[in-house]
């Protein structure tokens, strides 16, 4: 597109098109006098039920309608916590600790967690060979995060590059297996229709050693502050979305596809049947999570073995 050399910003593994409907194999043998389709598999868009097709493209509508707003609403919707979690998320995982981390962040969006890696990396360890890959299926978030990023010294260098694609289906061209040290997925999972694809391909894509880290919304413990969590969802952040982005819809789907998204221990198991190596399926030290803020979001990690 219109980059440098470095800071490339590419489209690549267009979406195969949608297919309605599975094929049907005594309709093609012409047997079937009855014509009778199977029905398309569904999957959860917010809370409603539609075909499993359709999610990815709800889905961009989504955020090709929010991410010319999307670093203000995130602010704005969390009162600037999203900052505190996401420094919280990059500093436990300390990339440029053992020498310079190879990273992909995937549903990456604006760059806030890459921009975070690259200035962890670089204010602990004066470290500049750390290098993130920003993957989304979105190019409208990520000229947001390309054009932030011309204003950061990391831009035109090798350190960074914007790329366009599903997290479902890396291409192995462009994301070969075992290339990286980390792979980092913030506020992205619940968006995808497959999340036991996603974290195939996070399997795949990481070095045996590497690992895999999830920052997510979850499920709160506490029912008291659930219902007051629940109250502020409900009511204030479509209100935001309505006042802030002109756009109720996006900001009540993010709200819903929150409460969709599985428990901390159920997203442990997909986790752990990807094949990487979880700490036990609980919350705290030698856990397989960290819960921020009671379980507003949680911190998923597992490695490669
Ligand atoms: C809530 S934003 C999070 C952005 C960023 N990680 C952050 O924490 O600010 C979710 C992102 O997931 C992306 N996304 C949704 N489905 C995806 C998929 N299948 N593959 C890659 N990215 C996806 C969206 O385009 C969007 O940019």
């Amino acid at each position: 597109m219109h980059c440098c050399k470095h800071t490339v910003l590419r489209r690549v593994c267009p979406s195969p098109a949608p297919r309605l409907f599975r094929f049907n194999h005594s309709e093609a043998s012409g047997n079937n006098a009855q014509n009778l389709q199977t029905p398309p598999r569904t999957t959860h868009f917010g809370f409603r039920t539609v075909p499993e097709e359709t999610k990815e493209s709800l889905v961009k509508n989504v955020f090709d309608s929010v991410a010319s707003s999307y670093d203000l609403m995130n602010d704005a919707m969390s009162l600037g916590v999203h900052r505190l979690w996401k420094d919280d998320f990059v500093s436990q995982l300390k990339p440029g600790s053992t020498g310079p981390t190879k990273c992909i962040d995937l549903a990456g969006g604006t760059g806030d967690i890459a921009l975070r890696i690259l200035d962890f990396a670089r204010e602990r360890y004066a470290d500049r060979e750390t290098s993130v890959d920003v993957v989304d299926i979105n190019g409208e978030m990520l000229k947001e995060g390309h054009k932030r990023f011309k204003k950061t010294m990391y831009h035109n260098t090798p350190q960074i590059a914007f790329i366009e694609a599903n997290a479902q289906e890396l291409p192995e061209s462009q994301f070969p297996s075992n290339a990286y040290d980390l792979y980092t997925i913030a506020f992205g999972i619940r968006n995808c229709t497959s999340v036991p694809d996603v974290l195939k391909e996070a399997y795949r894509v990481l070095k045996p050693g590497g690992t895999f880290a999830c920052l997510e919304f979850s499920k709160v413990n506490n029912p008291l502050f659930n219902a007051v969590y629940d109250q502020y969802s409900f009511s204030i952040i479509p209100l935001l979305g309505t006042i802030l982005a002109g756009d109720r819809e996006s900001y009540q789907y993010l709200v819903e596809s929150i409460r969709k998204f599985p428990s901390q221990p159920d997203f442990v198991a997909m986790i752990a049947d990807a094949g990487f190596a979880t700490g036990g399926n609980h919350e705290g030290k030698g856990g397989a999570w960290r819960d921020l803020w009671g379980g507003i979001a949680a911190i998923h990690t597992g490695v490669k073995v």
